[in-house]
């Protein structure tokens, strides 16, 4: 079982969950964050304020999926977010020790 976040443009979450629909997953989550890449929060770097750090709101969309899974799921959000411009985002793939689905007790790809 493994664990997949992508950090994404707020405008971006349609075409994520669209795109992801074709990867079979049974669930995500999405959360509102914050955060910086290497333009560190600015469109441009402006000679002179490279010290200054904007956080710029971004959205976090987490799923855990069978290890089969993995390589469908990274090529479509790859695919629904390259526009090849600075900001596209970035993919965190973590191994998952356990997953627990709480009504049926159900554990591992079971459980997803
Ligand atoms: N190394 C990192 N660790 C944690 N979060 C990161 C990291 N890099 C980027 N992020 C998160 O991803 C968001 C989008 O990053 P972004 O796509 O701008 O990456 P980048 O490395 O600056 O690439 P690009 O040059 O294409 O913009 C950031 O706002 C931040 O929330
Ligand atoms: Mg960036």
């Amino acid at each position: 079982v493994t664990k997949i976040e992508a950090v994404i443009r707020p405008s971006s979450l349609e075409d994520v969950e669209e795109a992801l629909q074709h990867a079979w997953i049974t669930g995500l989550t999405v959360s509102e964050v914050k955060g910086h890449g290497r333009q560190k929060g600015h469109a441009e770097i402006f000679r002179g304020a490279e010290y200054v750090i904007d956080l710029n709101p971004k959205l976090k969309v987490e799923v855990v999926v069978p290890d089969p899974l993995v390589p469908r799921v990274l090529h479509q959000l790859e695919r629904s977010l390259r526009s090849g411009k600075v900001g596209d985002g970035k993919i965190f793939v973590t191994r998952i020790e356990e997953a627990i689905r709480v009504r049926t007790g159900e554990r591992g790809e079971g459980a997803l």
